[in-house]
């Protein structure tokens, strides 16, 4: 066959990039600083404009400037984490973990749940999500063979005033009617992004039933478990009766120590998940940065004598209030979250012109897309249109809602709600 003469595509793109969302323009990066104008406030990716607390950057150069922390790891993950881990976890999931065989340490929550989906799923395997779901779930499933399945998270009904994240429900029979003969697998994501829903044992006693009725694996995301607002119990699935065999708890140390450009993560679950995932994840990643995983482990062991997650628990409350004082003085609806650091604001009431210039990159979206552009360049303040976290088939839903992230200093926060109030002329 001759050689095409267009050069520029010589070689065929993989088909399974084509599923997933993974080649479409993706909301971070339409929503990046770099497209905003320069001063504009990013209250839209989840990440902190503060540093790490001192001593685990502290120890993170200790270990730079040691000999074997600037080495390959052991797979696992470096025992002195794992340690950690087991230390820190171990009371909350109530057994005594064992750190050869039930914990593994990833690069990220992210590449921890990547392996878990390689050891697990079969080509046309269904993973069901509750909806909406953070985005990178569905090209981690459908890159791995996988189909992912979307049960709604329902929004607050429009008569309650002041909706919390408890507002958004799930609907058992609903749950219980997507599971097919080929469902293998459950993610469910507490406290939850992006909606802050901290779910109640009630409704994770409902999934584990089910879990348990068609022998599914579950996936516990709980990335944001050490923020959980207003004294609310954050209840670990894996912590049911029967459910520690069929859970993989998933955990950050870029949520847990303001670190998220670290890479750090972590799997807890029993040896017949955690063993097949350290399989995979050898063979993707072989092993997680060395020195930040001491540095991590630093953070566990010593945040009881800083009272590290207490005061941090009372920081993010604090940001939390900032924003959503906000926008109570709007007079817009909003979700208050009970856990992780996002607030949903309704955007149906900011009224924008149809003639707006807009960039192509939004036009065709969601409408959520072009008000957040609209707020981000008229106020100054970035957001993300949260339509990306349904599927196409639901994104009008999405369609009604903004996330503002929360994990800001306050003199950020304060000034992007002095900024937000000229939303106020915009309003219907
Ligand atoms: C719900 C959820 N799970 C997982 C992750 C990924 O965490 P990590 O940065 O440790 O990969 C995030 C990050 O935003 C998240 O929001």
């Amino acid at each position: 066959m001759a050689a095409p003469t267009d050069r520029s595509n010589l070689i065929p793109l993989s088909s399974r990039l084509k599923e997933g969302r993974a080649l479409a323009l993706d909301v971070w990066t339409i929503f990046s600083a770099v497209n905003l104008p320069h001063d504009c406030i990013n209250l839209g990716q989840g990440y902190m404009n503060f540093a790490p607390p001192k001593w685990v950057t502290d120890a993170a150069e200790e270990a730079l400037n040691a000999v074997a922390p600037n080495h390959y790891s052991h797979p696992r993950g470096r025992i002195r984490l794992r340690e950690a881990l087991k230390a820190h976890y171990s009371p909350q999931l109530k057994r005594d973990l064992d750190v050869e065989s039930e914990i593994l340490v990833t690069s990220g929550a992210n590449e921890g749940q990547y392996s878990v989906f390689t050891a697990f799923l079969e080509q046309g395997d269904e993973v069901i999500m509750f909806e909406p779901f953070f985005d990178q779930y569905l090209p981690s499933v459908t890159f791995n063979g996988g189909k992912p399945v979307y049960v709604p998270l329902h929004p607050p009904k429009a008569t309650i005033a002041k909706p919390t994240s408890d507002d958004w429900t799930i609907n058992v029979e609903e749950l219980r009617r997507a599971v097919t003969s080929r469902t293998k697998m459950i993610i469910v994501n507490t406290p939850h992004n992006p909606v802050g829903k901290v779910f109640k044992k009630t409704e994770l006693e409902s999934i584990a039933a089910i879990a348990e009725e068609f022998n599914l694996l579950v996936m516990a995301d709980e990335v944001y478990d050490c923020l959980v607002f207003d004294g609310r119990e954050h209840v670990r699935i894996a912590t049911l009766p029967g459910m520690w065999d069929r859970t993989v708890t998933v955990g950050s140390a870029g949520k847990s120590f303001a670190a998220t450009g670290w890479r750090i993560g972590w799997l807890i679950g029993p040896k017949s998940i955690i063993q097949p995932t350290l399989a995979a994840s050898t063979r993707i990643v072989f092993c997680t940065n060395s020195p930040l995983q001491e540095a991590a482990a630093s953070g566990l062991e010593h945040a009881k004598e800083h009272k590290f997650f207490e005061t941090q628990l009372a920081e993010y409350a604090e940001r939390r209030e900032i924003l959503c004082q906000a926008f109570d003085r709007l007079g817009l609806k909003y979700t208050l979250p009970e856990g992780s650091y996002f607030v949903l604001l309704d955007i149906s009431r900011v009224d924008f012109p149809d003639d707006y210039p807009f960039p192509e990159s939004v036009l065709g979206r969601g409408r959520d897309f072009r008000a957040c552009w609209f707020i981000a360049t008229e106020v100054g303040v970035s957001s993300i249109p949260v339509s990306e976290f349904y599927c196409e088939e639901h994104a009008n839903i999405g369609e009604a809602y903004a996330r503002f992230a929360f994990c800001k200093d306050v003199d950020t926060l304060r000034a992007a709600a002095e900024r937000l109030q000229g939303l106020k002329k915009y309003l219907k």
